[in-house]
């Protein structure tokens, strides 16, 4: 992707410091934000008006290969559990296996998360409705990477649960006092938005003899990354100045972890500049179109 690398930096690091009265003050512009955003929220189906109706663009106006995946049945026996060598994979097949067991990490934590925040008819502070509206944003989103892998054929995928020991600390994690939950929280939110950058690049490059599907995915993810960019700022507005140490301190461990567990990225991402590019996130290499829609703390601007 051309990102805009602007002359003078705009923006300041994501973890430049915050008062208790600009992050009260933020997150009451982050509510009037995502409402509109994302339209009204269709609670019971896990969904945003908005969202849907976008979603809904896409598979009644659908784009798919010129030509067919040669192996789907490769796809479809290593995407929830590699079984062939990593290296004998296409890269069609080794990217489209990258992104969905990325949204099932998403789903996963999502999932848990949902029975445990208030629904929002118990949502009385402006930080819980901001969290029940954000996941059911995050649940749009594993819809959008669904649509994704049907844009390139793959219509029977299953959204399996992860392994039961990764499903426990995905659930007991919403339940964690805010002073441990927050700065991963946040960190989980900023490797989505670099993921995404990355992926960009990678679609360009696995799928350039299929130009209308490279842009209908890249149209796609935009959708999502203009959220997550969001997420990053709203999830930051939680931490004081403690806390995003202690976030800071936790970009190289966590990345590294999460991406062990999907052997595909070593062979199509560079995690090492994925991790310095977070340590580094200022917003001044968002695009344009992309700064248009989406939020930014004030103490960040
Ligand atoms: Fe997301
Ligand atoms: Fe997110």
């Amino acid at each position: 992707m051309t990102l805009n690398i602007m002359d003078t930096a705009k923006f300041s690091s994501v973890f430049s410091p915050s008062t208790v009265e600009q992050r009260t003050k933020n997150f009451a512009d982050y509510w009037l934000f995502t409402q509109q955003h994302g339209g009204d929220l269709l609670e019971s189906d896990r969904d945003l008006a908005k969202k849907k109706a976008r979603l809904e663009y896409f598979q009644n106006n659908p784009v798919r290969l010129r030509k067919p995946l040669e192996n789907p049945e490769v796809f479809y026996r290593n995407y929830v559990h590699l079984k062939d060598p990593v290296t004998e994979l296409d890269r069609k097949t080794l990217l489209l296996c990258a992104i969905y067991k990325f949204a099932r990490h998403e789903l996963n934590g999502i999932e848990g998360a949902w029975d445990v925040v208030p629904d929002m008819a118990h949502s009385f502070s402006v930080e819980d409705k901001i969290s029940r509206v954000h996941l059911a944003e995050e649940f749009c989103h594993v819809r959008l990477f669904n649509e994704m892998l049907v844009t390139c054929g793959l219509d029977k995928v299953e959204w399996v649960p992860l392994v039961p020991w990764q499903q426990f600390i995905y659930r007991q994690f919403p339940k964690f006092p805010g002073f441990l939950m927050d700065a991963p929280a946040f960190i989980t939110e900023l490797m989505g938005v670099i993921f995404y950058f990355h992926l960009y690049g990678v679609i360009d490059d696995v799928f350039s003899d299929e130009p209308e599907v490279r842009d209908r995915l890249k149209e796609m993810l935009d959708e999502i990354t203009i959220d997550e960019i969001a997420h990053v700022g709203q999830r930051r507005n939680f931490i004081g100045e403690l806390g995003i140490k202690f976030s800071q301190w936790m970009i190289q461990p966590l990345f590294a972890l999460f991406f062990k567990d999907i052997p595909e990225t070593a062979l199509l991402f560079d995690v090492n500049k994925m991790i310095q590019e977070a340590k580094d996130f200022d917003y001044n290499n968002v695009p344009d179109f992309m700064l248009e829609k989406t939020w930014i703390p004030t103490y960040c601007q």
